[in-house]
This record gives C-alpha cells, sequence and structure tokens, in this order.
C-alpha cells in the first residue's frame, strides 16, 4: 500500500493505482473515511460520472503477431500483396484494442498506411501493437510492422500506421467506456500525448474536407485542371 500512495516522477498522486485496484481495500477505507466525497473526487478525476474509475497497463494489452509470408500470399509481381498486410494489421489493431477494452470493438479509421519497404514471399512477419491513447469509447492502436528474411538476416521496417478502435456495446452498437490508460514511463506518455494530438488533426481534417466540399467551385477548379494528367471530354 505504501508504494501505492507514494508520487511518481512526475509528481502526480496515482489516485487510479489505488482505486481501480480490484477488490480495492483502499477505496473502501477512503469511503468510510470520506463518503461520498470519494466517489466524487474519483469521478472527477476520471471525467466521468463512475463509481469507480478503471485504468489497465499499456503493457497488458500489447500483442505480438509473426506470419510466415506464403506464397498463396503473392501478387503479380511475386510480392506480398499489400491487403494481407493490411488485413493482418487490422487482426492485430482488434486483438490489442478488445483486449485494453475487455469486450468487442469496431474499427473506426486507419491513418495513412506507406508501404516503405516490399515484402517477400518466405519472409517472416512481424506485427507489434500497442494502445497508445484511449478517449472516452476510442482507442488510437499503433502498429508497426517489419519483415525478416532469416536466411540472409535482414529486417526491414515495413510500415507503421495508426488504426482508431471504438468499443462497442454488442446489443445497442453505441459506442461504450473504455478504461483508461496507466502510463508507466516517458515513453508511453510520449505515445499518449501523440495520440491526443492526431485524434485533434484527424478531426481538424476531416472538418477541413468537408469544408472544402460544400465550398467546392467547379468552374474554378476545371480552369485549374490544365497541367494535370487528365482530359476534360465534355
Ligand atoms: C465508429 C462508430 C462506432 C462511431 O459512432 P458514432 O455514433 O460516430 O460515435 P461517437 O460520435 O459517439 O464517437 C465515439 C468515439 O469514436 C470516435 N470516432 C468516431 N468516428 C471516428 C472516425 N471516423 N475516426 C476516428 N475516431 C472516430 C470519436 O472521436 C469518439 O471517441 P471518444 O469516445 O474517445 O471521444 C460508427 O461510426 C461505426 O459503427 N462505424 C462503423 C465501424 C465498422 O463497422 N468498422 C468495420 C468496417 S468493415
Amino acid at each position: 500500500m505504501k508504494s501505492a500512495q507514494k508520487r511518481d516522477k512526475f509528481g502526480f498522486c496515482p489516485l487510479w493505482r489505488f482505486t481501480s485496484a480490484p477488490g480495492s481495500s483502499m477505496l473502501a477505507r477512503l469511503r468510510r473515511q470520506w463518503g461520498a466525497s470519494v466517489d466524487k473526487a474519483v469521478s472527477i478525476f476520471s471525467g466521468e460520472a463512475m463509481s469507480e474509475a478503471v485504468f489497465s497497463t499499456v503493457k497488458s494489452s500489447q500483442v505480438i503477431l509473426k506470419e510466415l509470408m506464403v506464397p498463396s500470399y503473392a501478387n503479380f509481381g511475386g510480392k506480398v500483396h499489400g491487403g494481407i498486410i493490411l488485413s493482418l494489421m487490422d487482426k492485430i489493431a482488434y486483438t490489442c484494442a478488445a483486449s485494453h477494452a475487455k469486450g468487442y470493438c469496431v474499427t473506426a479509421s486507419v491513418d495513412s498506411v506507406d508501404f516503405l519497404n516490399p515484402v517477400e514471399v518466405g519472409e517472416l512477419l512481424t506485427l507489434y501493437a500497442s494502445v497508445n491513447y484511449v478517449g472516452k469509447s476510442s482507442m488510437e492502436v499503433g502498429i508497426k510492422v517489419v519483415s525478416e528474411d532469416f536466411r540472409q538476416g535482414i529486417v526491414k521496417h515495413t510500415n507503421t500506421s495508426y488504426f482508431t478502435m471504438v468499443a462497442l456495446d454488442e446489443k445497442t452498437r453505441k459506442p461504450v467506456a473504455v478504461p483508461g490508460l496507466v502510463l508507466e514511463d516517458e515513453e508511453e506518455i510520449r505515445r499518449f500525448v501523440m495520440g491526443k494530438l492526431r485524434k485533434k488533426l484527424r478531426r481538424a481534417h476531416q472538418q477541413e474536407v468537408t469544408d472544402l466540399r460544400q465550398s467546392l467551385s467547379l468552374d474554378q477548379e476545371m480552369a485549374e485542371l490544365e497541367g494535370e494528367n487528365c482530359q476534360l471530354a465534355l
């Protein structure tokens, strides 16, 4: 209990550690001492009207997936089809998010996926997934993909992307709250902050695209098509 009450190196008193522990006797003791104000403090801390905030570590839902690239995965050029890699990324994103949320999730969005290197048949693909950031019902899962050629001992970074997964109630299909994240080192804090900023950028980008579509002037845009790789055949 002593260590749970200790302030961490950033000066935060980790309230969630002793209030969220399963069957936390500390929370029961605090309730006896201070009554309803404890629950109020916990709900203010979590930003929601919940009686007991729930938090999980980043490590508890991290996933590693390895898959051998077999000949049936090849495209007409003999390299591994990009769709195979995207499918594996979606699979690991789901596993990681559902493991954090302890329930059903859907893929809400996928950030751009740039394939930095081709993947060859016979290579071993390894995907690493970790929940970077959580909002109320959404989770950003960061995925890193590397491919390994055993024979030549070459490891290549194939791509990195961010999947936004949303936890849903299976019956109502409405978003449901997910546990918060316990950030245990500077790297996890950096990823959380970057995830939060990316969420803001995604929203701004979506808004920008909506605004552009609404304000589009076809006449003006047509006048600027000269030099583009198209022909007008009206
Ligand atoms: C994703 C989905 C559940 C969001 O539903 P919604 O009614 O818009 O829900 P909300 O507006 O309450 O948003 C819920 C959360 O999702 C996030 N979200 C919604 N749309 C998003 C998008 N396009 N990209 C990223 N995050 C998104 C919101 O930011 C919010 O996060 P927060 O709770 O952490 O703040 C809904 O659009 C859906 O069911 N989409 C289909 C998903 C699917 O079937 N995927 C598989 C495709 S094969």
